[in-house]
């Protein structure tokens, strides 16, 4: 089975990315054929300064490593570096309905938030798609918020094999009739010339909320990131948003993010103990983020020793995403040599 995701590198990374994506990544690397990848690409949407891109995409590979992603069994690689990637993009354009894309709540979301109408927001979704399709991807590990990025990925890998295949959407139908019959009606695929991607959602893994309460995002600045210095890390655990309950009395929970917080973190065990000094009041809550900014250390402190270190050889960063592109394109050639010859651009 070979598992692909990608991030951004539109900023720096936080405890949401860690526990929604990228914890997920590094228990997946020891089951499947993992691919990882950057995607500059993506960034450059919403990102324009070449010296921070270069920046931040360096930065996210750093991060990844300093995390525990081992290179020798994932694939971690620079989209850019992968011309199939952008070949692909440009033959599933041809075959996507302005309506699909018109349809895209990120999209709609964007404008909301005053990023501009350009082409290349509008298409990001077949950009994303391309990403996939490409290298005959099973599953696509993703938040809950690109699930239906997922859904365009596949509908545009129907279009393209239907286009150029007129017996595929009769196979797809009497693949989709007979999983229906099993009740079974999600993921449904027929042999075809693309490979039809299924997402991979945990469920379970709940919205990291942010200092305000918000859910933890770079574009809200109400993150806590992974490897910003001790210091400010200190502080920006110790500005989580409280009431003004006094230290003795009983405190609600959901009145501050500390709590939600605290369970990412704490033992079974101790988050119980948490719980009942929050019923039954007695500790304030500075008591608390202190606490918070302990396990936080105490978790990540490997990760940000090893990051110093990675920091001092850039060229092993550069080698290993160099090695990364290369398996990736290795992945993308045999599929990129099925798409030209059926689409007649060989
Ligand atoms: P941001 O909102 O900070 O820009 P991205 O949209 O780049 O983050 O998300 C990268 C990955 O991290 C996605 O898989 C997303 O689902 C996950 N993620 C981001 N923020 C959170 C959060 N607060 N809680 C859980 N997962 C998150
Ligand atoms: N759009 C994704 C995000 O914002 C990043 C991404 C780009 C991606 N290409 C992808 C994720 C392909 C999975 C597969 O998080």
């Amino acid at each position: 089975m070979r598992v692909l995701s990608g991030i951004q590198s539109s900023g720096k990374l936080h405890i949401g990315n860690y526990f929604g994506a990228i914890a997920q990544f590094l228990e997946l690397q020891h089951q499947a054929e993992c691919f990882i990848f950057i995607a500059d690409l993506h960034a450059l949407t919403t990102l324009r300064d070449g010296d921070k891109l270069r920046g931040l995409t360096r930065d996210v590979a750093l991060d990844y490593l300093a995390l525990g992603l081992d290179p020798s069994k994932v694939a971690l690689f620079r989209q850019s570096d992968i011309p199939e990637v952008t070949e692909l993009l440009w033959i599933l354009l041809s075959v996507t309905p302005m309506g699909l894309l018109e349809r895209a709540v990120s999209y709609k979301d964007k404008l909301a938030h005053g990023i501009s109408a350009d082409a290349g927001l509008f298409t990001y979704p077949v950009l994303m798609a391309a990403d996939i399709l490409a290298y005959d991807s099973d599953e696509v590990p993703v938040g809950k918020d690109q699930i239906q990025h997922l859904e365009m990925a596949r509908d545009i890998a129907i279009k393209l094999n239907a286009a150029f295949d007129p017996k595929y959407l009769h196979r797809l139908n009497e693949a989709t009739a007979a999983a229906k019959a099993k009740g079974a009606a999600e993921h449904v695929s027929a042999p075809g010339l693309l490979k039809l991607p299924r997402a991979r959602i945990q469920e379970s893994r709940a919205v990291v909320p942010g200092l305000d309460g918000q859910k933890m995002s770079k574009s809200y600045g109400n993150t806590i990131d992974l490897f910003a210095d001790d210091a400010s890390t200190k502080k920006r655990i110790m500005s989580i948003k409280t009431d003004s309950t006094p230290v003795e009395a009983p405190k609600d929970p959901n009145a501050t993010p500390v709590h939600a917080l605290l369970k990412l973190f704490a033992s079974v065990e101790e988050m119980a103990e948490i719980d009942r000094t929050f019923r039954e009041g007695g500790k304030g809550y500075g008591h608390y983020k202190q606490r918070l900014a302990e396990l936080f250390f105490e978790k990540f402190g490997e990760a940000r020793k090893n990051r110093l270190e990675l920091e001092k050889d850039p060229e092993k960063v550069e080698r290993v995403l160099r090695d990364g592109a290369e398996r990736a394109r290795a992945a993308a050639a045999p599929v990129m040599e099925r798409v030209r010859r059926a689409v007649g651009l060989r």
